[in-house]
């Protein structure tokens, strides 16, 4: 009936014990997919949908959690397509209301103004342009002065690829003292550079629905200013932080690439790691140092973007500890005062080694892939899955292996070999199955 089955897999219930759960993973067309759900209703006593690719038309996809051929238990549901991340927009706090202690919430003009803001972020679909703001002289100013002090640290304190981007947001993105940058010139510019795209938000996303964003490379971003009352306090994100701080690192491919892996490693996580992933989001992301030509350099936005807290950070040697998933992980993170550590590695791709180390311990029966062709998420659940990539993989393979031996032709100094390792050394195996296997 046209209706393609790549894998069938059974198993006892373990809710219903006289049951049994089949798994089927089946490729089709929508109206081949809506006939067959139609006949297997009559036939079984419950059916989900675990994964529909193109299925607009239908029902969204509903969590993971009762069908597979492992047991995803109460696995939370996760965005698969990008599309996907509509639905994933809770707003912790400070969406359009205020809380008693923010500097705006005894003025009606700057609540009013946040309320306008919310609503772009509320009513925003994937795939439109970011709406464009009239900012007002007042806001402008907040962001002159905040600009002008920070910009005087920057120098001596931003790491190398900050500094290196810096440039090219002022000309293709208009970062000037006395001018706040569009989300939406912004976003084109990332969108060449790294393929991160940028999402308008009202607030505090909740940490399961931030990283799922960054998994697909999109950076949920505040378009509000802070209260014009204290422009070097801010309790929450604000326009300051995400175009000061952010986004000249998020236009470095190695930074976006650790940022996207940090989300991929979020999606269907329990709430334990989930709150564990966003611990190590900030004590990188936000409140990260580098060591650069020995001297300890700043990449995290958090401090990127606060001028009291920047130069606090780089003199205090004694709460400044070496970067440890592990250790890192446990770490309070503060939000309206100094951290009481600070973390840093020799480099994006030492935190991105040690990152990958850790998530593949993260608790979850199977493994995920961003594929940037279709922009949407596989889940790597069974093993006819994995050879779809391998062989997917081997064509870019194909490409290093012959540009190597090009290079290699013209200069016989390039370390073929030590790259070749490096290609080799991102696989591993459990040895004990291998054992098993001879
Ligand atoms: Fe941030």
């Amino acid at each position: 009936m046209g209706v393609n089955v790549l894998h069938i897999e059974s198993r006892p219930s373990a809710r219903r014990p006289a049951e049994f759960e089949i798994l089927v993973d089946v490729q089709c067309d929508n109206r081949r997919m809506e006939q067959l759900v139609r006949l297997l209703r009559r036939e079984v006593s419950a059916i989900n949908l675990a994964e529909f690719e193109g299925g607009e038309d239908l029902p969204p996809p509903t969590p993971l959690s009762a069908a597979a051929s492992f047991d995803f238990g109460d696995m939370p549901w996760f965005p698969k397509k990008i599309s996907d991340l509509d639905r994933a927009q809770r707003v912790l706090m400070y969406g359009n209301e205020l809380d008693a202690d923010h500097p705006g919430f005894k003025d009606p003009v700057y609540r009013k103004r946040r309320v306008e803001f919310a609503d772009i972020a509320s009513s925003y679909k994937h795939g439109q342009p970011i709406p464009k703001v009239q900012y007002t002289s007042e806001e402008i100013q907040t962001w002159g002065t905040v600009f002008r002090e920070l910009q005087k640290l920057y120098v001596k304190h931003a790491c190398k690829e900050y500094l290196e981007n810096w440039p090219q947001l002022v000309k293709y993105c208009g970062y000037r003292e006395d001018n706040i940058p569009q989300l939406q010139d912004v976003n084109v510019f990332l969108k060449r550079k790294t393929g991160f795209q940028l999402r308008p938000v009202a607030g505090y996303l909740t940490p399961r629905d931030f990283l799922a964003g960054l998994a697909f490379r999109v950076f949920h971003c505040t378009q509000y200013i802070r209260h014009s009352s204290d422009p070097f306090y801010t309790p929450e994100p604000d326009c300051c932080h995400e175009l000061l701080g952010h986004m000249p690192l998020l236009a470095n491919p190695s930074f976006a690439q650790f940022s996207q892996e940090l989300g991929l490693a979020s999606l269907g996580a329990c709430d334990e790691e989930v709150d564990k992933l966003a611990t190590l989001y900030f004590f990188t992301v936000e409140f990260g140092l580098c060591k650069q030509d020995g001297q300890l350099r700043v990449y995290g936005a958090g401090l990127l973007s606060s001028v009291a807290e920047l130069t606090h950070a780089v003199m205090a040697a004694d709460k400044i500890k070496r970067f440890d998933p592990e250790i890192t992980c446990k770490e309070e993170c503060i939000i309206t005062a100094y951290q009481n550590a600070y973390y840093y590695t020799d480099s994006f791709e030492e935190a991105k080694e040690k990152m990958r180390t850790y998530a593949g311990h993260i608790q979850r029966p199977f493994d995920v892939r961003y594929n940037p062709y279709t922009q949407s998420v596989e889940v790597l659940s069974n093993a006819e899955k994995i050879v779809t990539l391998v062989s997917e993989l081997r064509g870019d393979l194909c490409i290093v292996s012959n540009a190597l031996r090009k290079i290699q032709a013209q200069d016989d100094t390039v370390d073929v070999e030590g790259i070749a390792n490096l290609l080799h050394s991102g696989i591993t195996v459990d040895p004990d199955k291998e054992t098993e296997k001879e």
